[in-house]
């Protein structure tokens, strides 16, 4: 490792850390629930939520290796990075240098997709001066994390998103619409369930063609997962537009999807290996595991198109450039002696 400005250190650079090797039991043993969907669409946030709140700068190429190798498994929406103020996060500061990277897995993985975050006009600039196909605009239902995060009140930044979404539209480009503190907020406390659906109402009628529930802080519960659905749809916001983004800290991200999914949604945030987090909530862990979804899932007979060997050889491998284990219980059950 060596200094890297900020005071962070700095990983390996790729091809430094050796493969893993993965325990193949044969397990789970799949057993269908008819409640639930078919398939469910894993939205991919390790390159992005998870290395955002690293302490460790990760080298561009280990970065560019990340992504491609979570292609490589099957997942099919691979948020790559964000555009977001450098200043604000430093850990995503070479957007610029990773999207030429990432040019050619679109033809030699069809189907997949790489959006990236951006909060205003100059990110959106910066995204489709770099090809772009997808973004994302990240909104808050309560004032202080709109504050801290965005540096304006929620109102305001909802403005700052309109011309964002409507240009990014009228360039072919669909918008994601994130919307954080939607469970609780570790300074406002307790989120009214009304506030957050107008704020996740006022998202989608911008023409956010899907609305990501956050639990940015972890503290969301299953009958409160099912509540603030239920509200949603009874708002008008189809399901299906519909997504939840779970952060595990108090262990209840597994639940919480569970929850969702038996409300009809169909679309999950998960992040490899559990990396993950937000710097400007510092109660915000790491989100739901990739591993640790996909064993459920495939335990459930739901489809997911994910390899979860290889996806689980990634995580050991990103864990070895970050220098700690994941914090994913599924990557360390499968994850050889070594790991
Ligand atoms: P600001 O300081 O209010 O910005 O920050 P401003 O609009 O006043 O502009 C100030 C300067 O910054 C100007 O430069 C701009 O050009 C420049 P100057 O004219 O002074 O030379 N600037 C930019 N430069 C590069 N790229 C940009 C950009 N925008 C302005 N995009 C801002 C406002 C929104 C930019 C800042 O607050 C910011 O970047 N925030 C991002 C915070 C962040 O990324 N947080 C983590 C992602 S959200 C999350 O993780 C939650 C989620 O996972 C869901 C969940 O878990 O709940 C999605
Ligand atoms: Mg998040």
């Amino acid at each position: 490792m060596s200094a890297a400005p900020n005071g962070a250190s700095e990983v390996g650079k790729a091809g430094g850390a050796s493969e893993p090797t993965v325990l193949d039991l044969g397990l789970p043993q799949p057993v269908r629930d008819p409640a639930l969907p078919d398939r469910v669409r894993i939205h991919e946030v390790g390159a992005r939520d998870g290395l955002q709140n690293e302490g460790a700068l990760v080298p561009v190429e280990v970065k560019a290796e990340f992504v491609a190798r979570l292609a490589a498994t099957g997942l099919r929406t691979v948020e790559a990075t964000s555009f977001v103020h450098p200043k604000w996060v430093p850990q995503l500061a070479d957007a610029e240098e990773l999207m030429p990277r990432l040019a050619g897995l679109p033809a030699q993985y069809p189907g997949l997709r790489l959006p990236v975050l951006v909060p205003n006009e100059r990110g959106l600039d910066r995204a489709l001066a770099h090809h772009a196909t997808e973004v994302a605009v990240f909104a808050s239902a309560t004032e202080t994390f709109a504050r801290r995060n965005l540096n304006r009140s929620a109102d305001e930044a909802m403005a700052m998103f309109r011309p964002v979404v409507e240009r990014a539209a009228a360039a072919g480009v669909p918008s994601r619409g994130y919307l954080s503190m939607c469970f609780g907020d570790p300074w406002e406390g307790p989120v009214p369930v009304e506030q957050v659906v107008r704020h996740g109402l006022a998202l989608l009628e911008m023409g956010c063609v899907e609305l990501s529930l956050g639990d940015t802080v972890g503290v969301a519960t299953p009958g409160h997962v099912n509540t603030l659905i239920d509200a949603f749809t009874r708002s008008g916001a189809p399901v299906e537009r519909l997504a939840v983004h779970f952060h595990d800290t108090y262990g209840q991200a597994l639940a919480n999807t569970l929850a969702a999914l038996r409300s009809g949604v169909t679309v999950v945030d998960a992040s490899a290996g559990g990396l993950g987090g937000c710097p400007y909530a510092k109660s915000a862990t790491g989100n739901l595991a990739t591993e640790d979804l996909v064993w459920m899932l495939n335990g459930l007979g739901v489809e997911t198109g994910v390899d979860l060997a290889a996806l689980t050889a990634t995580s050991g491998w990103m864990a070895r450039h970050l220098g700690r284990p994941s914090p994913s219980r599924t990557v360390r059950a499968l994850l050889g002696p070594a790991d």
